[in-house]
């Protein structure tokens, strides 16, 4: 038997929070100026969530950044700047987080489902599977802390002229090939959400290397306005358009900008727990950590292996739930096929639904028995979420249990 330790604790961004967002916060505050575009004085107005923009700007290496409500606020935006609207597909992975199927539907586009391969994220050989004269873009999420393999997406996206964004709300902070997730595509979304590497609570992120696509963004998150603020990183050049309202608040970019510059040190922790743990389950014949397209730009924040059948998957998760070791199967992630909204395929009002002229509903591409391979990954894998305060003695722990339960099961 293996001594039995209490519950490692996970958390990430949120269980860093100390008197760093505390004082940024208490400084908002007492400035008493919460909106980001004016405060007591017109002459200088407040500075926090132009700041946050700045340094994402400097520690990314992008010309532009545009702080918003919410992750799922920026895919809406990102793709409505990218001009993406009704008629319209976008490749998704079938594979990933509510809103990368919603955004695309409310921009009154098709979200066309694609396969993921062994990393979780998306198969690159989709985009060629699935291109045709009305794809206009690809969403790329960079599954749970790793990237997808931008190299191959890039190359087949923009052979075929499509829009690449990233969706970067479960990584930021890894990288690919060296260079930050974020950097690789013509635009990139963050989340600040409370489980996420870094947060505010709620709270998102537009980057881009296009000033056009800036300018365009500005618009649809406020009101269709491009204040002078934004004038003095890049001129007016667009027409102005209808727009919605998602600015981010300076409270919320107070606490954003704080864990900003906490980022890269929660990410160097992970990856030293996940360096604790890695090497003994890639020993045990029979289970297969998550291939990733680059290893060494992990997070590190949630490590991944395969068994070879879902039966011992679920008997891992069983067991090492038992000895007080944290195995979701999912967190958060289901295949897109299995939510109610693409059960109905329906938008807020029906005539807006990109799929009304698909009939039978759910149509093939929308159904479990189309992803063969997403089915295969997602059913047989074990997840092992760490965080901040993990320790390295839970991360040996971890390994001690994993293996345990291995030689328990017999899982080779
Ligand atoms: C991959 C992915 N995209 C987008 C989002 C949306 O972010 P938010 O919750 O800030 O709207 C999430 C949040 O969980 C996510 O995991």
């Amino acid at each position: 038997m293996i001594p039995l330790r209490p519950r490692p604790p996970t958390g990430l961004g949120a269980a860093a929070i100390g008197p760093e967002e505390e004082a940024a916060v208490l400084d908002v505050l007492r400035r008493r100026e919460l909106f980001r575009y004016y405060g007591n004085d017109p002459a200088h107005p407040p500075q926090v969530t132009a700041t946050l923009e700045r340094e994402v700007c400097e520690r990314f290496g992008v010309p532009f950044a545009l702080a918003v409500s919410s992750g799922t606020a920026a895919l809406e935006i990102a793709l409505g700047a990218a001009g993406i609207g009704p008629g319209d597909e976008v490749i998704v992975p079938a594979w990933s987080w509510i809103s990368c199927f919603t955004s695309i539907v409310r921009c009154g586009a098709r979200p066309v489902l694609a396969e993921i391969d062994g990393s979780l994220c998306l198969d690159p050989q989709e985009i060629v599977r699935l291109h045709s004269p009305r794809t206009k873009a690809v969403v790329v999420v960079h599954f749970q802390g790793a990237a997808a393999d931008m190299l191959a997406i890039e190359h087949l996206a923009h052979r075929r002229g499509l829009f690449v964004i990233e969706d970067c709300a479960e990584a930021p902070g890894a990288t690919f090939k060296g260079r930050r997730v974020g950097t690789w595509s013509d635009a990139a979304i963050f989340s600040f959400q409370h489980n996420k590497p870094m947060t505010a609570g709620e709270g998102g992120l537009v980057v881009t290397r296009d000033l056009r696509l800036y300018e365009r963004a500005v618009r649809l998150h406020d009101l269709g306005l491009y204040r002078a603020h934004h004038s003095t990183i890049t001129p007016a050049c667009e027409p102005a358009f209808a727009g919605g309202q998602y600015r981010m608040s300076e409270l919320t970019a107070a606490v954003a900008l704080a864990q900003l510059r906490k980022l890269d040190t929660i990410r160097d922790h992970c990856r030293s727990l996940k360096a604790r743990i890695a090497p003994r389950i890639q020993a045990l014949p029979g289970l297969e950590l998550r291939p990733l397209a680059d290893p060494e730009g992990d997070f590190g924040f949630e490590i991944y292996f395969y068994t070879r059948t879902p039966e011992q998957s679920a008997a891992f998760r069983q067991k090492l739930d038992a000895l007080n070791v944290w195995c979701q199967q999912r967190t958060g992630t289901y295949p897109q096929y299995r939510r109610d909204y693409v059960k109905t395929g329906l938008a807020a009002n029906p005539r807006l639904s990109p799929f009304r002229d698909l009939s039978p509903w759910p149509a093939p591409g929308y159904r479990s028995e189309d992803f063969p391979r997403t089915e295969d990954y997602s059913s047989r894998f074990v997840a092992l979420p760490l965080g901040w305060r993990t320790t390295l003695e839970d991360a040996d722990y971890i390994a001690s249990c994993v293996e345990h339960v291995y030689h328990q099961i017999d899982a080779r």
